[in-house]
């Protein structure tokens, strides 16, 4: 963790003020230096009184995502989230992670961005990412994966969100196979999972995603209002912290990741299937040129939709534009 966010962390455990000398010998910092932090905390938009009586005490947030303060927030992951980066603006935060993988970067760093010039979506949508509306991530991981078994993370990313979301806002989403999350039946979470491989090992696996969390209704394009939202407003009320969804987001990750990792993803799936408004569902599914329709009756071993179709096959999903029929 670096000094900011050993500070951050600090005042957070210590709501009613924390000594400069305290936090100084804490820290294995001179006073001054602490002064100086809380200086550089200020100017990023941290509130931070101080006084003789109580020392030092964070009374406002800044509408930010900064790395240090995600850090501080988060605190120990096994994997994901060990080390966080933020830029004002990207193309799209998964180039940059992209560009981290092939640099050799360990797994589990995570790229925020205030706004996205081109932000992508599944099968060569765009992604809109307006400045500081919502949380717009990508992540790295390696894991020792086949190919074919990677839409197991894109399954976990679902129900890490899914309970991320509940405990910040209370709501529950449901999930529409693999990768969206909607709530009234509109979109509030997006996933892109990209992949680098060889025939039968995952070289890396970026995954990225898109939360709608601060819009308001004229946010949003006219032709998407009846399909998507956001969390403010499916939650009717004010602004989401975005600080803390993120990292209560990137926690709940890191949990199924490990779960992933350990070869626990029946336990996922089991979740999965729970919240899942796909299963029983009668669907239409676009692959390509491919155009099928059926009962989607369960998830595969390794994450893929199993759909009963019209004719009575079992046909195995694993990628293209899965519709909910009526
Ligand atoms: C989809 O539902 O089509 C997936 C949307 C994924 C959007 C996120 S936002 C962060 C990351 N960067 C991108 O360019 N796309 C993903």
């Amino acid at each position: 963790m670096t000094t900011d966010a050993k500070i951050l962390s600090a005042l957070r455990a210590h709501p009613d003020g924390v000594s400069g000398a305290q936090l100084a010998e804490q820290l294995a910092i001179s006073r001054a230096a602490v002064w100086a932090r809380m200086d550089e905390l200020r100017q990023v938009g941290f509130a931070i009184e101080a006084g003789p009586h109580f020392g030092y005490r964070l009374v406002g947030e800044p509408d930010a995502l900064l790395a240090d303060d995600l850090l501080a927030r988060l605190g120990e992951t096994k994997v994901v989230g060990r080390d966080i980066r933020v830029f004002e603006e990207t193309t799209s935060t998964n180039d940059v992670i992209e560009k981290l993988a092939r640099d050799g970067v360990k797994e589990g760093v995570v790229i925020f961005a205030e706004s996205q010039t081109k932000g992508r979506g599944r099968l060569g949508r765009k992604w809109l990412s307006p400045v500081r509306q919502g949380l717009w991530f990508s992540i790295l991981l390696r894991p020792e994966l086949r190919p074919q078994e990677t839409t197991q993370l894109t399954v976990a990313s679902a129900i890490a969100l899914r309970r991320a979301i509940k405990t910040v806002t209370g709501l529950t989403a449901e999930i529409k196979w693999p990768n969206d999350l909607l709530i009234g039946g509109k979109k509030v979470v997006g996933i892109l999972t990209e992949l680098s491989a060889e025939v039968d090992r995952v070289r890396h696996v970026i995954l990225g995603i898109g939360v709608d969390v601060n819009q308001g209704v004229a946010e949003f394009p006219a032709e998407l209002r009846k399909l998507a939202t956001s969390l403010k407003l499916a939650a009717g009320g004010g602004e989401i912290s975005r600080a803390e969804l993120a990292t209560e987001i990137l926690r709940e990750l890191d949990f199924d990741y490990a779960r992933i990792c350990g070869g626990k993803f029946s336990a996922v799936a089991d979740e999965w299937e729970a919240g899942c408004a796909t299963i029983g569902r009668n669907v239409s599914v676009q692959m390509g040129v491919r155009f099928i329709r059926g009962r989607a009756e369960s998830l595969d071993d390794d994450g893929a939709l199993l759909v009963r179709t019209e004719h009575g096959h079992l046909e195995r999903i694993i990628g293209g534009d899965v519709t909910l029929e009526k």
